[in-house]
């Protein structure tokens, strides 16, 4: 299989997932299962929008949820640029690829630059936001899942390929793939900042946002995230897991927040950084990519996502046909 050539040093910067925004019904529910469930810290609310950060991020907000009517819907992917120069060097580039790019005045986020992405992708570049007081060391606040930083983006895709040459320009590199034995692209794990994954892409309809990533550092934090679920009446949010990952090897579990946008709380990533350090190739029909243990993911899991705010989605072919928790529950009792 051809893989693009990584670029090791592109023309601006792109540092790492930064944040994502969301709208939501009921900005009370919405805090109710941040705050108590994940563990996020509330760094600002104003006109309608609440703004969230990790308890070890200094930067104002990874997560942004404007109260908004309708079917719950992403605008925005947030990318982090090193400097201001690092924009000005991508508007020129973007707007060559036909990305149409603009520049957006952002609350609490420095030089704002959008852009949609060859797949549909509604992105957001920023290098600079206000800071807060990190909470890592203020033990006493810490609840839920202790959601430390934003990690990464899955998103939902019709054309993987095309996404991973956009982003491989870019200065993205390929961590891990899932591909098909005639070399067709099911999954890839893209990074700048040096762990398997800032943004990944599934083939699926789309485009459409699968799910938001934080890092909590203990598998203990996994569980209690669950508990406090269970106990405020949040129990059926809990999607998928705890399980462990094939790709990235992370321990997880997966909430559906009050919108139903789809939330992964995980532990430990390896370094990815050295320049020997070759993309990892994954069989799409290895059961160990989906589940090394237990039981895989039910049918909604693969199948439901987030859209992007008036962006149409297309149809994926061939249709996704993953091994779903009730495929496999439907061969086990036909082998009995
Ligand atoms: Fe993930």
């Amino acid at each position: 299989m051809q893989l693009p050539t990584p670029v090791l040093r592109p023309p601006f910067n792109i540092t790492r997932a930064s944040h994502v925004v969301l709208t939501a019904a009921d900005l009370t529910a919405s805090r109710r299962f941040y705050e108590q469930v994940i563990g996020l810290v509330l760094t600002a609310e104003a006109d309608g929008t609440l703004y969230y950060r990790g308890i070890e991020e200094a930067c104002h907000h990874s997560l942004v949820l404007h109260q908004a009517g309708g079917a719950p819907a992403c605008r925005r992917i947030g990318l982090r640029m090193l400097g201001d120069e690092d924009l000005e060097v991508a508007f020129a580039s973007f707007r060559q690829q036909g990305c149409a790019p603009a520049w957006v005045e952002v609350p609490f986020q420095g030089r704002t630059l959008h852009v949609t992405d060859p797949v549909g992708t509604p992105l957001e570049f920023c290098a600079r936001m206000p800071v807060a007081p990190r909470q890592i060391t203020n033990f006493a606040s810490h609840r839920g899942g202790c959601a430390q930083r934003i990690d990464h983006c899955q998103i939902l895709v019709p054309q993987v390929p095309r996404a991973l040459d956009f982003y491989s320009a870019m200065g993205f590199r390929l961590s891990e793939y899932i591909a098909t034995d005639d070399d067709q692209l099911r999954g890839v794990f893209l990074q700048r900042k040096g762990n398997p994954h800032d943004i990944v892409f599934f083939h699926g309809a789309g485009p459409r946002l699968h799910h938001t990533a934080f890092f909590t550092p203990e598998a203990q934090h996994l569980l209690k995230a669950c508990d406090v679920a269970g106990s405020l009446g949040y129990g059926r949010t809990v999607e998928r897991g705890p399980g462990r990952h094939g790709p990235g090897h992370a321990m997880f579990v997966y909430f559906r927040d009050p919108d139903g946008h789809r939330i992964e709380l995980f532990n430990t990533h390896y370094q990815a950084i050295d320049i020997e350090n070759e993309p990892v190739r994954w069989d799409v029909k290895d059961p160990n990519v989906s589940f090394p243990w237990g039981l895989p993911a039910q049918r909604r899991w693969f199948e439901e996502a987030t859209a992007f705010e008036g962006v149409a989605i297309k149809e994926a072919e061939p249709k996704p046909k993953p091994m779903t928790l009730e495929r496999f529950l439907a061969d086990q009792a036909e082998r009995k």
